[in-house]
């Protein structure tokens, strides 16, 4: 990091626009991971779904028996630290993956280019094993600043990117059809996760940091959020594929032609009454 930018970071620190995104994302990923291995020793199998060209999840490498990468451009040189790479429209129809290959899926800042968010649900929560666990980071329409850039015309965002972005190639276009804490949380809930966990943290002095022009907008834009997280900049949400309910207990162990069970608690098989995973 360059000496000026470092000093950008220390200023939104002292500031106190913690925790920074990283940092929850971390927070986040490591228990998924502890899950994981749990469930899949040995088998560890994780996607990044829109992948771009670097990963929260290299940190977690050493954890990570098969690391799969996707996205819809192929990367300019191959990513080191993955095991594969496959160039997938995550919103399209179709299997690229069987049902049930990954204990963990993270998306990082991608919903807000999804032109069929729903549908990238869909085939993410089909390609998640029962138990496992979808991460993703978005950004959050409910921050005006946020619904402002997503709102602009292309025209004009394409003129803004540049001081905002690396490089042109991680300029991608942005739709934003799913983009505020409500919205993420009713459409992972409708694509079929539990346990969804939702929260938000400034990130628009980090992420638009490049130049002190964007900084010092982004610098305003975290600290008028800072104090009502449903306005802050950036949505991390985690969420649970429901286990596959376990397998029925077998009847009880009387003779083969038991009587019928009365209608009292021993007919109550539990596993039968638990409806079926959606
Ligand atoms: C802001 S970048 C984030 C990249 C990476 N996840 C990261 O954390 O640096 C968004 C990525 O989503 C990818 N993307 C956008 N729409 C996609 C789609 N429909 N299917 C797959 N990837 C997509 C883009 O190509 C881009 O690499």
């Amino acid at each position: 990091m360059t000496s000026s930018k470092q000093r950008r970071h220390d200023l939104v620190r002292r500031l106190g626009i913690e925790p920074t995104i990283a940092a929850r994302l971390k927070a986040t990923i490591g228990p998924a991971v502890d899950a994981a291995s749990a469930r899949s020793p040995g088998d560890v199998t994780v996607l990044d779904a829109g992948c771009g060209r670097t990963s929260p999840l290299i940190g977690f490498r050493d954890r990570i028996d098969r690391f799969v990468g996707v996205d819809i451009h192929a990367p300019s040189t191959p990513l080191p630290y993955l095991d594969e790479f496959a160039t997938v429209d995550l919103c399209a129809a179709g299997a690229s993956f069987p049902d049930a290959s990954f204990e963990l899926v993270l998306s990082n800042f991608t919903l807000e280019h999804f032109a069929d968010p729903e549908a990238a649900l869909a085939n993410l929560y089909r390609w998640i094993r029962p138990g496992g666990t979808l991460v993703i980071t978005t950004v959050n329409r409910r921050h005006p600043f946020v619904n402002a850039y997503l709102s602009f015309p292309d025209g004009a965002r394409r003129r803004v990117q540049p001081l905002i972005k690396e490089t042109a190639a991680d300029a991608h276009p942005l739709v934003g059809a799913c983009n505020d804490p409500e919205a993420v949380a009713e459409a992972l809930e409708a694509a079929g996760f539990e346990q969804i966990e939702l929260e938000t943290v400034g990130n628009l002095a980090r992420a638009w940091g490049r130049h002190w022009p964007t900084f010092a907008v982004g610098l305003a834009g975290d600290l008028i959020a800072q104090g009502s997280p449903s306005r802050r900049s950036t949505i991390l949400a985690s969420a649970v594929k429901p286990p596959e309910p376990a397998l029925a207990e077998p009847a009880s162990a009387g003779p083969a032609l038991a009587e019928p069970a009365s209608a009292g608690p021993a007919s109550a098989g539990p596993a039968s009454a638990e409806p079926a995973a959606p």
